[in-house]
């Protein structure tokens, strides 16, 4: 296999190195839906993303993820990979489907045991694992019933968090809840782009709150077991700007900011909603039980943020909002935040057309450090997608995700030297792999990988992100 240790970044720009402390976490992520394939194996139950995957005209191209990365086979390979990277640490998640195909009732030993496996070939290679519970794929029986807008998913996950927990607990040390519970609730319940593809503004809220609710709870029982284990949820949070100082932009970031950041951070940090979103959303039927937030309001060990871009926004005051908004507000994530338009700023942007602002990532580190109590802090995702295709002679020679990455942990490196506790970092993703509605179209990994073949072959950011790992940061430039 190719050595990773070379070290390609180049010396253009002024930059002075960012080294960062012992200790720091050096990771790559993943998720199950997304490489493991083999979706009819090993017993696994069928998930919402098998259903909304397998309907036409959900995911581009008709892609699914029956067979994805075929990680389920090939996990020794990966590890491999992920050894040579130099990775210190793993993050990947456990689906649910293929540890309790119905999502309540009988557990499935021998997808259990695929975890069990996977987490020894880690130990092994000196690699610590890191799994999410819930990245997304819930079992299809559970979605029968109403799915996360109904509570008791909280329970059943709940549940099935502790049987994972009690199988593993004594060889996994962190846990991560839930994943983006924005994107679940919303992508999944309120616009219909993700599974389980409904478009229901009250439905996604509540299925908001029982994905925090399935979290407190499932720390509860985790914990019960384990103390000495870490546990916390992954949130995506974005930074946000108003257009112009204009006041009906100025109120559009502070809703947009409110539905995508404050409705996560301040139930699970502060054990309150945030009054101005539950005023906003208030047509929607949405009085969340005040004694939930107390099982929200668990004591965590480790907050995951997953940082991408920054969202510029303006209001559409008057008629102009009842034109660009009547679609838009029955089908959009945003919920009661009618009236917000999403407008380009001019930076530029990566090949899923997200704004590159790494900047965005030092400031929603230090908002997170500066306005919440203080618990320490992972970037549990950040990378970026391009549609990507080798060269002649097979090299993916990705200069831009190298200075996507590089600016972002210079910002990472900016907010450790500011206080901020920041304790490890995982890039998005380990493997090219199933990017949701996107499908294999879009391309985040450092390792590219052939889908037909399923060869892998790292990239240059695979190297140069290994020479960062060695090295324990960025070199000075210039
Ligand atoms: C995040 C998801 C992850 C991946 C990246 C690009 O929202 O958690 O699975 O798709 O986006």
């Amino acid at each position: 296999m190719t050595s990773l240790q070379d070290d390609t970044s180049d010396d253009t720009g002024a930059a002075p190195a960012a080294l960062f402390p012992t200790g720091f976490r050096w990771g790559a992520a993943t998720a199950a839906y997304q490489i493991e394939g083999a979706a009819d194996e090993g017993g696994r139950g069928p998930s919402i993303w098998d259903t909304f995957a397998r309907t036409p005209g959900k995911v581009l191209g008709g892609d699914t993820g029956d067979v994805a990365v075929d990680h389920y086979h090939r996990f020794r390979d990966d590890v491999a990979l992920m050894e040579d990277l130099g990775l210190t640490s793993y993050r990947f998640s456990i689906s649910w489907p293929r540890v309790q195909p119905a999502g309540s009732g009988a557990f499935n030993p021998e997808g259990l045991d695929f975890y069990r496996r996977l987490v020894d070939a880690l130990l092994d290679a000196g690699i610590e694992p890191w799994p999410t519970l819930y990245h997304w794929d819930l079992p299809q029986p559970l979605e029968d019933k109403g799915g996360w807008p109904e509570r008791e998913t909280a329970h059943r996950f709940a549940e099935y968090a502790a049987h994972v927990h009690e199988a593993l607990g004594d060889r996994v040390r962190h846990w991560t809840t839930v994943n983006e519970p924005w994107c679940a609730a919303f992508l999944g319940y309120a616009s219909g782009e993700h599974a389980p593809g409904r478009r229901d503004p009250s439905a996604s809220l509540h299925a908001a709150h029982h994905l925090m609710l399935g979290h407190g709870l499932a720390v509860q029982a985790m914990r019960a077991h384990a103390p000495g284990n870490r546990f916390g949820a992954a949130v995506n949070l974005y930074a946000v700007s108003p257009a112009t100082d204009d006041p009906a932009d100025v109120d559009a970031a502070r809703r947009v900011d409110g539905l995508q950041n404050r409705l996560f951070l301040d139930p699970l940090l502060l054990g309150r909603y945030p009054w101005d979103v539950l005023a906003d959303t208030s047509g929607h039927g949405f009085n969340p039980p005040s004694e939930d937030l107390a099982v929200i309001h668990q004591p965590i060990d480790q907050l995951g943020i997953n940082y991408y871009s920054r969202h510029t926004v303006a209001g559409t005051p008057g008629e102009a909002a009842q034109a660009a908004s009547s679609p838009f507000a029955t089908h959009s994530p945003w919920v009661g935040s009618g009236h917000v338009r999403f407008v380009p700023s001019g930076r530029p942007v990566t090949g899923m057309g997200w704004d590159i602002d790494a900047g965005g990532l030092y400031e929603v580190l230090t908002r997170v450090h500066g306005e919440y109590p203080s618990v320490p802090l992972y970037i549990t995702e950040n990378g970026a997608g391009y549609d990507e295709t080798p060269d002649e002679d097979g090299a993916v020679k990705d200069a831009g995700r190298i200075g996507y990455l590089d600016a972002h942990l210079r910002a990472c490196h900016d907010a450790v030297s500011g206080g901020v506790p920041l304790r490890g970092y995982f890039t998005w993703s380990l493997l090219d792999n199933f990017e949701w509605a996107w499908g294999y179209s879009k391309r985040f990994g450092l390792v590219h990988v052939d889908y037909a073949t399923q060869r892998r072959a790292p990239k240059d950011s695979a190297r140069w992100y290994a020479g960062v790992i060695e090295r324990g940061g960025l070199p000075g430039r210039g």
